[in-house]
């Protein structure tokens, strides 16, 4: 195992639910991460899918004591660079390519790529990856489908992400090729526009208590 993989399962393994935020604001982001992070979950992903969400990364990465902020939806180098230069510790996309491959190769902050079928884990293995994202998961054949995988390809851990609430977490989570799962749920919309940091520690202590 790289050093690298290691780095990213020690991310990984502080929690059983990742945290996927959708960030509009952000100001916001660092009440809502501190609200994360009391509830237990301090690795958190932010994804890169709104013009806030490198400032959100850059903020948290600051302000919040205990975060281990990691930026998600990384679509190429480009990316990449600025994700790691507003302070990411970790980075993830939801599939892979050529140019994210080689940002990756270049750079000492790990990756958890995304894959969702034997072939592409197959790639990726062969790229050097062992730990995985499993996207989008519930969509392509959920807790049943990854279970499937895990015989003959062995070896690989995975982080299911995609329609995963704390209902049909544990379906993942007590799964052998499973190190922790990722989802949103655990930060909806209505919470954060209020502003309203108890009641996402509330559900982050919820996830926090799953068995990873
Ligand atoms: C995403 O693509 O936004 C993540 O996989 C999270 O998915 P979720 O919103 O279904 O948890």
């Amino acid at each position: 195992m790289t050093g690298k993989t290691e780095k990213l399962l020690s991310i990984l393994k502080l929690q059983p639910v990742v945290p996927v935020l959708i960030v509009d604001d952000a100001k916001s982001a660092v009440g809502l991460a501190k609200a994360l992070v009391a509830g237990g979950l301090r690795a958190i992903e932010i994804t890169m899918r709104t013009p806030a969400a490198l400032n959100a990364v850059k903020a948290v990465a600051a302000e919040v004591e205990g975060a281990n902020v990691g930026a998600g939806t990384i679509l190429n180098a480009r990316d990449w660079e600025a994700a790691v230069k507003a302070g990411s510790t970790f980075i993830v996309s939801p599939g892979v390519t050529p140019g994210v491959l080689a940002a990756a190769k270049d750079s000492s902050v790990p990756l958890l790529p995304g894959a969702a079928t034997a072939s592409e884990v197959m790639t990726l293995r062969e790229a050097g990856y062992d730990v995985m994202k499993f996207f989008p998961a519930e969509q392509a054949g959920g807790a049943a489908y990854l279970k499937a995988l895990s015989s003959p390809l062995a070896g690989t851990l995975f982080c299911p992400t995609g329609g995963i609430s704390l209902k049909n977490a544990n379906d993942y989570l007590s799964l052998p090729n499973v190190v922790c799962v990722g989802g949103s749920w655990v930060a909806p919309k209505e919470l954060v526009a209020a502003g309203d940091w108890a009641g996402i520690t509330k559900l982050a202590s919820e996830a926090f208590a799953l068995k990873a």
